[in-house]
């Protein structure tokens, strides 16, 4: 197993390439299944959980093939997939492949969607609490599919072919309504979608199926209305900047100290992070390359956050914002609304010295003036990277276990840190 070397005290100075984003290439690899037709994939992240969605959809029998470099594409420009779902020869999702990747339960929407059947493994995925598939259920029920579950498979069925409803999701969930939305595009039908997510990563996804031939309005907003198309056909796409990795590659650089560039960066899917990221005493800027993260000589000041859907702070930039505030000029409050059991990094980081309080889903975070480096385990994806922001301000070395964490969500992390001058190796082996 690899592990990751960092020696604290390096500023980051220069540009870092912001990837596409994984929450937005992973749903898009599924939608091509929705159409016979080939979808071209741009910008798409070299992730260990891409090559995961790969292998599954292949077992559904997509055809997914990387192209070579484009003529003018930006030398940091991700893969591009063309995906093509001429037949889909088996409408099974086992229980091996899903449980490694959570969203890859996301291929029940389009499989009810063109074929109006599915049986697909309930899913396993991070360990940040319960994570249950009610709603995305609940949506499926609700353009006519009758399901089971049995022996830990969802088994729908619709045998006319699904056909349009109302869905109100008492809850925001992206996944329940990207299953939603895949499921409606080619239902009987009007449908709408009421309490919708509106993720960035949603907006992505929706205008890729707008280019498919699906119908659908009130992209971006809380209520979608779709009506239902007999077919989709093929497109290409380019897959938004990750705003989960800008806003971590932005508090790396505050907590390290320095000027760095997040080329490609998209601020306006991050106002809020940007906000909070500015009250903490980092210098922000936007330009056409992208976002300019600075902070010189000033201390970190403490802020308090409190997770929710977006346009709020994302849930998946709460541990990276709490190693940040492990070096604050003060107290900050950080309260986690959208999953329980997501203050795993708690203990790792107080392994750098770190004084945080944890009650219930608020963890008090007294900033300390000094971290020194550890031995620490990466205990999920987003948990892992908040130790290495850790990491880039202790003294002395950090050894980062389980880095297949990282991996699954970071394209080449220790490449990109090194580029702007952190001292970050990565040591491969057992
Ligand atoms: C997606 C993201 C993940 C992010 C999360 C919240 C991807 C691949 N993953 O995960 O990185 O942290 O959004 O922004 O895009 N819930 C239910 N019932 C359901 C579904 C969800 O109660 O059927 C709850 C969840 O337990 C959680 C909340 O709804 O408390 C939000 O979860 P959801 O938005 O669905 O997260 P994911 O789509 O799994």
């Amino acid at each position: 197993m690899d592990r990751i070397r960092i020696r604290g005290g390096n500023k980051l100075n220069g540009v870092i390439n912001i990837s596409g984003a994984k929450n937005a290439a992973l749903p898009l690899m599924i939608i091509p299944m929705l159409t016979a037709d080939t979808v071209t994939l741009h910008n798409v992240p070299r992730l260990a959980d891409v090559r995961q969605l790969q292998r599954i959809l292949q077992n559904h029998g997509v055809d997914i093939m990387t192209a070579g470099k484009r003529a003018g594409a930006a030398e940091n420009a991700g893969e591009t997939l063309k995906i093509s779902a001429k037949s889909i020869v088996d409408t099974t999702a086992p229980y091996e492949l899903v449980s490694k990747m959570r969203a890859s339960f996301w291929v029940l929407g389009p499989l009810m969607g063109r074929m109006g059947e599915a049986k697909v493994s309930l899913p396993g995925g991070c360990a940040i609490g319960t994570r249950p598939v009610d709603l995305l259920l609940l949506a499926m029920e609700k353009l006519g599919a009758e399901m089971v579950i049995e022996q830990g498979y969802v088994i729908a069925k619709a045998k006319k072919g699904l056909k349009g409803g109302h869905i109100f999701f008492p809850k925001v969930s992206v996944g329940a309504t990207h299953v939603a939305l895949m499921a409606a595009v080619l239902a009987h039908g009007d449908t709408t979608i009421e309490n919708a997510a509106t993720e960035p990563e949603i907006t992505d996804v929706a205008e890729c199926l707008v280019k498919m031939g699906a119908k659908i309005e009130g992209i971006g907003t809380r209520n979608l209305n779709i009506t239902g198309v007999t077919s989709l056909h093929g497109a290409e796409h380019t897959v938004v900047a990750d705003r989960i990795e800008t806003g971590t590659y932005a508090m790396l650089a505050g907590m390290a100290g320095g000027d760095v560039t997040l080329r490609g960066a998209r601020a306006d899917t991050l106002a809020d992070v940007i906000l909070t990221l500015q009250r903490a005493g980092l210098e922000i800027t936007t330009n056409n390359e992208g976002m300019r993260v600075k902070r010189n000589g000033s201390g970190i000041l403490p802020v308090d956050v409190t997770t929710d859907p977006y346009p709020g702070f994302p849930t998946d930039l709460q541990a990276q914002f709490m190693g940040l505030m492990t070096m604050a000029k003060g107290k900050s409050h950080i309260r986690e609304t959208i999953f329980e059991n997501r203050f795993m990094h708690v203990q790792e980081l107080a392994r750098f010295g770190a004084d945080i309080r944890v009650n219930g889903n608020m963890a008090e975070v007294h900033g300390v003036q000094k971290l020194t480096g550890a031995d620490v385990m990466a205990t999920d994806l987003r948990a892992s990277v908040s130790l290495v922001i850790a990491a880039l301000a202790a003294e002395g070395e950090t050894m980062l276990h389980r880095v297949y964490h990282l991996d699954r969500g970071f394209e080449d992390l220790e490449g990109k840190l090194s580029a702007v001058g952190a001292d970050v190796t990565r040591i491969s082996g057992a």
